[in-house]
């Protein structure tokens, strides 16, 4: 029986159809480009000296390799191993490890968080002399803001939008860590956090892809150098692959489940920066992504980050992560953890002590194959050749011992521009800021003279010694200016006892103006860091009230590693300053602001929210079906405005919201124009680097020189999923002088306009696109235009 002439004919159009969709729909996805991540870990001479090298090698030797402990890990290692034993009855394992000899033995690859140049030297000593390949160890560090001069936090630094800066910064650090012969540094922390509960938020950029991709090029680039093999260079390494950021509840280690477009687009991109830009290697995280712990997960180690993203550095586990699969469920037995990690792509074993113990009869049984072993092996040892330490394992400069005299200033810079000024209210019809220099000033509060507290969560080999607190800075400014400090701790950080209180009040009533230096703990952030509760802690609010109700001018200094809760000080405080922990220069750049001799440009790198309630809270939030007005949230939910996507009883947007912040003039953002108003999808197709280009002008319209950071947010609707209704695709600072203006411009490509699908693929589809250039997420001077079929 023939077949029908339509039905041919339906049958040809719906083949040439499929074809051009399918044609169509190739061209706009654009496929993934595995390349070398870094050329340096593949020279030819390099790959001959390790294949040489580990055709000499034991297999202890070589497992020696993927091990880390550190000098004082005895303890950690025999908990972590202690554990796995208890949950898997395996009496195997041995509880204590003995680095020296271990390292004399050549059963010791690396070494983390080992103080003191002498110490280290003497493990080196042991690996390099004793041992029988005289391979060296590699010694890594936990150096994330600063050695030994200690630079604003991370979230701090990206509050800045400096990366040339964070660059800068970050060279400095390589410089003084080597001196010690450290030539790793457990950073940079990409993870996106878009929570402010949790604590970790303070160790990276904050809420935003875009911004956590230009903070994670520059601290690779300034860690890394030119060339890895020169003396002050030091491996990145990026952490903690992947989505860390995204645990559930803002609580620490916890489990994460998203979309893949939501991991593409929102997770994933600072980490691709880092890699991009050489980052040697590479941490995988604690938490689980859709199920799968991160240490077991060849999806993330493998698919995204060997295979599409062509990364040839080592993979390190996070500090007992390996044993840690036991936890998580997904192995029963110190051996099954072993091989899930190691055949997933986690090339060295951080402190669970399961690599060396575990793999020789994973091994013999034939469950982990041994080019997977010499693989990871190899791994080490091309990052131990690259970085020179066969050639060159002992420092030639003597090793640093307090902060360096040449790098205060750009650490007191970088203090400067990290400060976000959110308030500033006229008093006697002036702004509360900069302060009056004849002022008479009561300094109140727990965090003015702490020095150790100035540090933040992490700091490598700081010391309180090294750092001026705020106290100090305005003393001696108020010495130089014959004017009076009033001072009164008023409070601990965390207590609940006013005992201080009437102190406090009283330099207050004798003061001109109250400057109150109030927040958190450097400790209450960082690392188990995660806070339900995101006000002041202990009574510092009450302090804060009393002061507040003797009328006295108060502008508040907040130390913080996290967005806050402020609500009451907006409404009541005349000036605020978000500090986050400023580092070794706290109170010269504190005092630098404070008097106007500096503007401050800093712009808030998360959202600041009204109340927990709002967390996780982001600027860039997706559209609903029932999107809330303007009108609809100020006035009270009613029968007409009570079905929109809305909380009955507070706001949806931040308080402060993100890219936020003043300075001491004003600036006016406008006619944002674009170099075309449509864009024919064959340009795209082309992979033009820019597609359109927007300008704005941004004029000065005050009476104070000052630097501002100008954002370019682009939004756009009509592509098959939705999208987020404005993404930061576009930064830059600038400074301008009164009445001068700029234009500024932002060119789009491909990576701006594009999205990622539930495949995984970026794509560029037919639809409406807004740009929007302002100086924060709330920007209004906008421009449209279209991409088209
Ligand atoms: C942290 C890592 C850190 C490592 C080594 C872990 O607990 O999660 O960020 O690099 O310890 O100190």
């Amino acid at each position: 029986m023939g077949i029908p002439k339509y039905s041919c004919c339906w049958r040809q159009a719906f083949l040439a159809c499929l074809l051009i969709t399918f044609t169509a729909a190739a061209q706009q996805r654009r496929p993934p480009q595995p390349h070398p991540s870094n050329p340096q870990l593949d020279s030819p001479e390099i790959e001959r000296r390790v294949n040489a090298l580990l055709s000499r090698m034991t297999l202890e030797e070589k497992l020696g390799q993927l091990v880390q402990y550190s000098s004082t890990g005895t303890t950690s290692a025999t908990k972590a191993a202690a554990a796995a034993a208890d949950l898997a009855a395996n009496p195997e394992a041995q509880y204590h490890v003995d680095a020296m000899q271990l390292a004399s033995e050549g059963r010791l690859g690396s070494m983390l968080n080992v103080s003191g140049g002498e110490r280290i030297a003497s493990y080196q000593h042991a690996a390099v002399e004793k041992s029988r390949l005289h391979i060296p160890l590699l010694f890594g560090a936990d150096v994330i803001h600063g050695y030994r001069t200690i630079y604003p936090i991370p979230l701090g630094l990206a509050a800045s939008f400096d990366p040339p800066l964070i660059e800068q910064l970050s060279r400095m650090a390589a410089q003084e860590a080597t001196t010690a012969d450290i030539h790793w540094f457990y950073s940079p922390m990409v993870d996106i956090s878009r929570d402010a509960r949790w604590g970790r938020t303070a160790e990276g950029a904050g809420e935003d892809a875009y911004l956590g991709a230009a903070m994670a090029r520059a601290y690779v680039r300034g860690y890394q150098g030119a060339t890895l093999s020169a003396p002050d260079s030091v491996a990145a390494c990026v952490k903690h692959f992947a989505a860390y950021g995204a645990a559930e509840a803002g609580r620490e280690y916890n489990t994460t489940d998203m979309s893949e477009s939501r991991l593409r687009q929102v997770y994933l991109p600072p980490y691709k920066a880092a890699i991009d830009a050489g980052a040697a290697t590479v941490m995988s995280a604690f938490n689980a992504l859709n199920g799968v712990p991160a240490t077991a997960n060849p999806y993330l180690l493998d698919t995204i980050l060997r295979k599409e993203w062509g990364f040839d550095g080592l993979v390190v586990s996070d500090y007992t992560a390996i044993m840690e699969l036991l936890h998580h469920g997904v192995a029963l037995d110190a051996a099954t953890a072993t091989e899930k990690a190691i055949n997933a792509g986690v090339d060295i074993d951080m402190m669970s002590h399961l690599y060396d113990t575990q793999l020789p009869a994973l091994i013999r049984s034939g469950r982990v194959p041994m080019s997977v072993v010499d693989e990871s092996v190899r791994r080490v040892l091309r990052l131990k050749f690259a970085l020179g330490l066969f050639d060159h394992p002992y420092s030639d400069v003597p090793e640093i011992t307090s902060a360096v005299a040449a790098h205060r200033p750009a650490v007191l810079r970088a203090a400067e521009e990290s400060f976000v000024l959110l308030e500033n209210k006229p008093v006697n019809q002036h702004p509360v800021l900069p302060l009056d220099p004849k002022a008479k000033i009561a300094l109140i509060g727990p965090l003015a003279d702490a020095a150790n507290e100035m540090q933040g969560a992490w700091g490598g080999a700081h010391r309180g010694t090294d750092v001026i607190p705020l106290r100090r800075a305005l003393e001696e400014r108020a010495a130089s200016s014959g004017t009076t400090l009033l001072y009164a701790k008023g409070t601990d950080i965390n207590s609940n006892s006013d005992a201080g209180f009437a102190d406090a009040e009283k330099a207050a009533r004798d003061a001109d103006v109250v400057i109150m230096a109030l927040g958190e703990s450097s400790s209450m952030s960082g690392e188990a860091g995660s806070r339900a509760h995101l006000t002041l802690p202990g009574n510092q609010q009450a302090l804060l009230q009393q002061i507040v109700a003797t009328g006295k001018p108060v502008v508040l200094i907040v130390f913080s590693g996290r967005a806050l809760v402020l609500t009451w000080a907006h409404e009541h405080v005349d000036g605020i300053l978000e500090a986050w922990f400023p580092g070794t220069e706290a109170g010269h750049a504190l005092t630098a602001v404070l008097y106007g001799d500096v503007s401050p440009s800093g712009r808030l790198p998360m959202s600041f929210p009204w109340t927990e309630g709002q967390e996780p809270l982001y600027y860039n939030q997706f559209p609903t079906g029932r999107p809330a007005g303007a009108a609809d949230l100020n006035a009270p939910p009613g029968p007409t405005t009570r079905f929109v996507s809305r909380y009955i009883d507070a706001p949806n947007a931040a308080l402060y919201p993100f890219g936020y912040g003043l300075s001491y003039t004003t600036f006016d953002y406008a006619d944002v124009k674009l170099s075309r108003g449509t864009i024919p999808m064959r340009d795209v197709h082309a992979g033009a680097k820019s597609l359109v280009t927007v300008t704005a002008t941004v004029r000065n319209t005050g009476t104070e020189a000052s630097s501002t950071v100008v954002q370019c947010y682009v939004g756009n609707r009509g592509d098959t999923l939705e999208q987020p209704v404005k993404s930061l695709k576009g930064f830059e600072r600038i400074t301008l002088a009164p009445g001068e203006s700029k234009a500024v411009t932002f060119p789009l490509g491909f990576d701006e306009l594009a999205f990622f699908d539930n495949t995984g693929r970026q794509r560029v589809e037919p639809s409406e696109y807004t740009v929007w250039v302002g100086g924060d997420s709330n920007a209004t001077s906008s421009a449209r235009f279209t991409v088209e079929r």
